[in-house]
C-alpha cells in the first residue's frame, strides 16, 4: 500500500448506479456502462482519456469549458462528453482534426489569462490545466497578455491551511459545486459575469465566511488556485500511504502524502467507504500534532509526582512500572491493579492491554473510555437486537426517506457523515431533530427540519415513550414485522406498557417541554413517511437513563419495521476512531473480545487455552470503580494508555483526588496531558502514521492504519504494551500485528474471517465477517435478529435526581464542536484552535439579563460538586433555563462542574444534566488556580528531564 504518488484517479463524472445497463462504442471499443452515465464517464472506464477542465467525478458536471468535445455518428455538432448521457448504440469519436482544433482554441483562451510561472508554480507536475494544455497540444498563444486579465488578483492567506490565489482561476466552479454538493455549506459562488465572473466567498476572506475548512474546493480545483499551504511549502509529494483518520468515528480513508518522512498532505481516499473522498478539517489539514514540539519521545520515570521526571531507556522504563505494579499487587492483593486501554489506539493495542489485564495482572480490571460514551449503546442494542452495534451502513442513510436525530450534532462531531446527510435531506428526505439545542441541521442551507423537539435534557425517555405510544394508540405499528420478528411475550408486556396515559404526549410534555401536538405530528411523520433511520449521539447515552433511551430506540424501530434492511436502523454515531473497536475487543470488566461474558465457563476455557494462563470469573472494576476504589485503598496501580481521564471523565476534583492517591500511575500517551501530571511512568505513545494496525468505526467497518514513518520514540504502541507484558512475566511473541489481528480472529467469532491480507483486498469490511458473510455484513439483523427474536424492553422514564433548585436553577449540557476533538491534545497543537481558542459557554438572552451577563463576560459556574469559569456568549441555539459549553481545553474545567450521576445500567457519566448556576465574575476559579499551579510545577519537573 505504500507506493509512488499519484494524483487520484478521476473519471469526469459521478458513477451511476441504474439496474440498465446501455452499450456503446468509443473510439471503436465496446464498453456497458449503466444507465445516466455521461460519455466522458464511459470512456474513462474505456481507458479513454478525454481533455477536460470543468469536470471532476466528485460533483454533477456543468459543461463551461467545452475541453470535452466529442463527435457522435448521426449528431450535428460537437457536444461536451461530460454532459452528454451514453445511449443505446451510440459511436462517439474523441479525437479528430476538427475536435483537435477546437480543443486548442478552447486552451488558448484559458492560457491567455494565466500566468506562465508553471516551473516555479507550488502544483507543478500535479496540474489539470497543465495536463489539459498538453494533451491538446498547445504550442502556442496567440493572443499575448498585454490585455486586460486577472494575473495581478490579490492572494486570500486568511485560511491558515490552504491559499485562494485568483489570479491562476479559470472559473470552472468545481469549488463552487464541491463546496454545496459534497460539504452542503453553500459558502462559495460565482459573482460577476462574463469576463468579470470570480470565485468568492460571499464577498468575504475564506476565514471571515460561512467556510468550514473541509478542503473539498481545494481537492476539486484543477488548478492551482487553491492549494494546502504545505504543498504551497514543501512542493508536490513523492508517495503515498493508505491509511485511516484517528479523530473521529466516521472512519474516513486517506491517503497521507510524504515527501520523505514528512507528511505533506492529508489527501482523502476515493475509495475510501466511509467517505468516498471527502473529510473534515480535522482528517483533512489536522495532523501537524503527529510532529509537534510537545510530543514527548522518551521514556520518563519518578518516584513521586512531585519529583522531576528523568529520561530512561525502554528497558529501564518497563522494568521500573513492571516492578512498581508487581510491588502494589504484593502489598495490596492481585485486584489492586488495572488498565484503561484507549478508543484512539488500534484494535491490536486494544487486545494485547485487555490480555495484559487478563492474563499479567491477573484480573478483569479494564476498561474503556467507551464507559464515559456509549456504554449504554452496547448494552442497549445488546438486549433488543442482540449485538452491541449500530445496524447499518453510512451510505444506507441515502435511502432514508425520514431521518431522527437526537442528541448528535453531525455537522460538528461527525462531518463527513453529516454532509451525506444533508445530501440526502436536499434529496426530499424529511428531519426530525431531537435535541434541546437548536443544531446546525435544524436551519442549514437548504435543510430545514420538518420537527425540531427540543427536549428538556434528562427527558429522552419520555419523548420517545410518548412516540410509540402515539404509533400504537394511532395504529400506525407494523404488526407483520412485530409478529414475525420479535418476542410476543416481550411485546405484550410492553404494549400494556406504553399504551398507559401516562406515556401519552400530553401527559409527557410537563417532562420534555415538547408540544404534544409537535409530538405526535413527528411520531406520526417517522411511523408513515417510509424508510425511517435514528441517528443518535452522546445525547441520548451520557444521562441517567442513557441505557433505557437506546432500548426505547430499538423498540421504535422494531415497532415501525424500520430496521433489518437498507435506509432504516439503529445508528449510534460513535465519538472517537476506535470506541467500536475497543469494545469489540474486550476491554470491558465483565466481558471478553465479542461481548461474551468473562463468567461464561465455556467462553473463559476458550481463552485460557489459547493463552495459556487461568482466568478469573469475576468482572473488574469500571472506571468510576477504580476511582472509588482508589479512594479507599484497594486500587493502587492503574495502567493508563491513551485516554486522559483528569480532562474528560467528570467530577474532575474526585478524579484527581482518586489519581493522588495512586502508588503506580502508568501513562502512555503522545503528549503530557492532564492525567500524566499524576503520572510515575511515561511511555511514549505512537501517532496513527507511525504504526500498523486497523480501526473500526461507527458503521462496524474494520479500515487498516498503516505506517509511513518511524515511531518517533523507538516503539509503535503495541510494541510497548508488548514489552511491559515480557517485564511482568508473559511469555508472548508477536512480530507485526497482523499476526495479533489473526490471534483476534481465532478467538472472536465475528471476526473470525478478518485477516489483514483480506483488509488489503477489500480496502475495509465490516463485520460481522466469518463463515458465513466471508466479505463482512454491511446490514446487520437481516431476516433475523442476532439474538433470534428482537426483545421489547419496558422503558419506564424516570426523572434524574439532578434536578434544578433555587440554588441551581438552570441546566448545564455539553458537547462537540467541529475544530476541536475530545479533550484537544491533538487538535490543541494544530492551527485548528484559531476557530476555538477557549470553551465558551452559550447562553440565552433571557437568561444573561436577568442575571446582567453581556456577550463576551466572564462568568462563574456553580455545581453542586465544584465551579468553573467561562466566557458567556449569547445565544438563541440554547433554549432558555439550559446552558451549553465544551470540554477541548483543560483549563475550561467544565468536568470540574459535572457530577458522578451516571446511567443505571453501565455507569456511563450524566454529562447532559447538571444543575448549575452562573454569574458574573471578574477572576478564575479556585480549581482554576490550583490547576494553573499545579500545571507550572508539572511543566518544571518535565523541563527537568530534558
Ligand atoms: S473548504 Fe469546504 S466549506 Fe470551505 S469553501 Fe471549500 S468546500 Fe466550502
Ligand atoms: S478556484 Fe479552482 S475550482 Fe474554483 S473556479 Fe477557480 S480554478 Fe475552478
Ligand atoms: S469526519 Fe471524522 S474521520 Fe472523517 S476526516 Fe473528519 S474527523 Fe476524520
Ligand atoms: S469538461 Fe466538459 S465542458 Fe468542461
Amino acid at each position: 500500500m505504500l507506493g509512488f504518488y499519484q494524483p487520484e484517479k478521476d473519471q469526469g463524472t459521478p458513477a451511476r448506479t441504474s439496474p440498465q445497463q446501455v452499450s456503446l462504442t468509443i473510439d471503436g471499443i465496446a464498453i456497458s456502462v449503466p444507465a445516466g452515465t455521461s460519455v466522458m464517464r464511459a470512456a474513462a472506464e474505456a481507458g479513454i482519456k478525454v481533455p477536460k477542465l470543468c469536470a471532476t467525478d466528485s460533483v454533477e458536471a456543468f459543461g463551461s469549458c467545452r475541453v470535452c468535445l466529442v463527435e457522435i455518428a448521426g449528431h450535428k455538432g460537437y457536444p461536451a462528453s461530460c454532459t452528454t448521457p451514453v445511449a443505446e448504440g451510440m459511436a462517439v469519436k474523441t479525437q479528430s482534426g476538427a475536435l483537435a482544433k477546437l480543443r486548442r482554441n478552447v486552451m488558448e483562451l484559458y492560457i491567455s489569462d494565466h500566468p506562465l510561472d508553471c516551473l516555479t508554480c507550488p502544483t507543478n507536475g500535479d496540474c489539470e490545466l497543465q495536463d489539459a494544455a498538453g494533451e491538446v497540444g498547445l504550442r502556442a498563444v496567440r493572443y499575448g497578455f498585454e490585455g486586460e486579465n486577472h494575473l495581478n488578483a490579490e492572494k486570500d492567506t486568511s485560511n491558515p491551511y490552504f491559499t485562494f490565489d485568483p489570479s491562476k482561476c479559470i472559473v470552472c466552479s468545481r469549488c463552487v459545486r464541491a463546496c454545496e454538493e459534497v460539504q452542503g455549506t453553500f459558502a462559495l459562488t460565482i459573482e460577476g459575469r462574463g469576463f468579470d465572473s470570480k470565485v468568492s466567498a460571499g464577498g468575504k476572506t475564506f476565514m471571515d465566511s460561512e467556510c468550514v475548512s473541509c478542503g473539498a474546493c481545494v481537492n476539486a480545483c484543477p488548478t492551482a488556485t487553491l492549494t494546502e499551504n504545505t504543498i504551497i511549502d514543501h512542493g508536490i509529494p513523492e508517495h503515498s500511504v493508505i491509511t485511516t483518520c484517528a479523530y473521529c468515528g466516521v472512519g474516513c480513508g486517506f491517503k497521507a502524502d510524504f515527501k520523505g518522512e514528512q507528511v505533506v498532505r492529508m489527501t482523502p481516499w476515493k475509495d475510501g467507504k466511509a467517505n468516498h473522498g471527502h473529510a473534515c478539517v480535522k482528517g483533512r489539514f489536522a495532523f501537524g500534532y503527529t510532529t509537534h514540539r510537545d510530543r514527548i519521545t522518551r521514556p520518563m520515570i519518578r518516584g513521586s509526582i512531585h519529583d522531576p521526571w528523568r529520561e530512561v531507556s525502554w528497558d529501564e522504563a518497563v522494568t521500573y512500572a513492571a516492578t512498581r505494579l508487581k510491588a502494589v499487587q504484593q502489598q495490596y492483593g492481585v485486584k489492586s491493579i488495572g488498565a484503561i486501554s484507549s478508543s484512539r489506539c488500534t484494535n491490536e493495542e486494544v487486545w494485547l492491554v485487555q490480555k495484559l489485564v487478563r492474563t499479567g495482572f491477573g484480573n478483569n480490571n479494564i476498561d474503556t473510555c467507551a464507559r464515559v460514551c456509549h456504554s449504554p449503546t452496547g448494552y442497549g442494542l445488546k438486549q433488543t437486537l442482540g449485538e452491541s452495534a449500530g445496524t447499518q451502513t453510512f451510505d444506507s442513510v441515502m435511502l432514508a426517506d425520514v431521518i431522527v436525530v437526537m442528541g448528535a450534532n453531525p455537522t460538528e462531531a461527525h462531518p463527513v457523515f453529516g454532509s451525506q446527510l444533508k445530501r440526502r435531506l436536499r434529496q426530499g428526505a424529511k428531519l426530525i431533530v431531537i435535541d434541546p439545542r437548536q443544531i446546525e441541521l435544524v436551519n442549514a442551507p437548504h435543510v430545514h427540519a420538518d420537527y425540531h423537539l427540543p427536549v428538556r435534557p434528562g427527558s429522552n425517555v419520555a419523548v420517545l415513550n410518548a412516540m410509540a405510544h402515539t404509533i400504537v394508540t394511532e395504529g400506525l405499528h407494523n404488526q407483520d414485522f412485530i409478529d414475525s420478528r420479535c418476542e410476543q411475550d416481550a411485546f405484550a408486556d410492553w404494549l400494556a406498557f406504553i399504551q398507559r396515559d401516562e406515556n401519552s404526549p400530553e401527559q409527557t410534555e410537563i417532562h420534555t417541554g415538547i408540544p404534544a401536538d409537535d409530538l405526535r405530528a413527528a411520531a406520526r411523520l417517522y411511523a408513515t413517511g417510509g424508510n425511517g433511520a435514528i441517528y443518535y449521539g452522546l445525547g441520548v447515552t451520557e444521562h441517567s437513563q442513557g441505557s433505557t433511551t437506546v432500548m426505547a430506540i430499538a423498540n421504535l424501530a422494531m415497532l415501525t419495521g424500520n430496521v433489518s434492511r437498507e435506509g432504516v436502523g439503529v445508528n449510534p454515531l460513535r465519538g472517537q476512531n476506535n470506541v467500536q473497536g475497543s469494545c469489540d475487543m474486550g476491554s470491558f470488566p465483565h466481558e471478553l473480545p465479542g461481548y461474551r461474558p468473562v463468567s461464561d465457563d465455556a467462553v473463559r476455557a476458550t481463552f485460557e487455552v489459547a493463552w495459556g494462563s487461568a482466568l478469573d470469573a469475576e468482572p473488574g472494576h469500571r472506571i468510576p470503580n477504580m476511582f472509588e476504589a482508589a479512594l479507599d485503598g484497594t486500587f493502587r496501580g492503574l495502567y493508563c494508555q491513551g485516554e486522559d481521564i483528569a480532562q474528560s471523565d467528570p467530577n474532575t476534583q474526585h478524579v484527581e483526588a482518586a489519581l493522588r492517591s495512586l502508588e503506580c500511575l502508568i501513562v502512555q500517551d503522545l503528549f503530557l496531558n492532564e492525567t500524566a501530571k499524576f503520572a510515575h511512568v511515561f511511555l511514549p505513545g505512537s501517532s496513527f502514521l507511525e504504526k500498523d494496525g486497523t480501526f473500526t468505526n461507527a458503521e462496524r467497518r474494520i479500515s487498516r492504519v498503516r505506517r509511513a514513518m518511524e515511531p518517533l520514540a523507538g516503539k509503535a504502541d503495541w510494541q510497548t504494551t508488548l514489552a511491559l507484558a515480557k517485564a511482568m512475566g508473559c511469555n508472548w511473541h508477536y512480530d507485526h500485528p497482523a499476526e495479533i489481528m489473526a490471534e483476534i480472529a481465532r478467538l472472536t467469532p465475528t471476526f473470525a474471517g478478518v485477516s489483514y491480507d483480506k483488509l488489503d483486498k477489500l480496502g475495509s469490511l465490516q463485520w460481522p465477517c466469518n463463515e458465513g458473510a466471508p466479505e463482512g455484513t454491511p446490514i446487520m439483523h437481516v431476516g433475523q435478529f442476532v439474538r433470534g427474536l428482537g426483545k421489547f424492553v419496558v422503558t419506564e422514564y424516570v426523572a434524574t435526581t439532578e434536578r434544578t433548585s433555587r440554588k441551581f436553577p438552570l441546566i448545564l449540557t455539553t458537547g462537540r464542536i467541529l475544530s476541536q476533538y475530545n479533550v484537544g491534545a491533538q487538535t490543541r497543537r494544530t492551527e485548528n484552535s484559531v476557530w476555538h481558542p477557549e470553551d465558551i459557554l452559550e447562553i440565552h438572552a433571557q437568561d444573561a439579563e436577568v442575571r446582567g451577563i453581556n456577550d463576551g463576560d466572564w462568568v462563574g459556574i456553580q455545581s453542586r460538586v465544584g465551579n468553573t469559569v467561562l466566557r458567556a456568549k449569547l445565544s438563541d441555539r440554547v433554549q432558555p433555563g439550559v446552558i451549553y459549553t465544551t470540554f477541548h481545553h483543560p483549563f475550561s474545567g467544565a468536568n470540574v462542574v459535572t457530577t458522578d450521576n451516571s446511567d443505571w445500567a453501565t455507569s456511563c457519566p450524566e454529562y447532559k444534566v447538571t444543575a448549575v448556576q452562573v454569574s458574573k465574575v471578574n477572576a478564575p476559579s479556585d480549581w482554576q488556580n490550583r490547576q494553573r499551579a499545579f500545571d507550572r510545577e508539572q511543566q518544571a519537573l518535565l523541563y527537568d528531564a530534558h
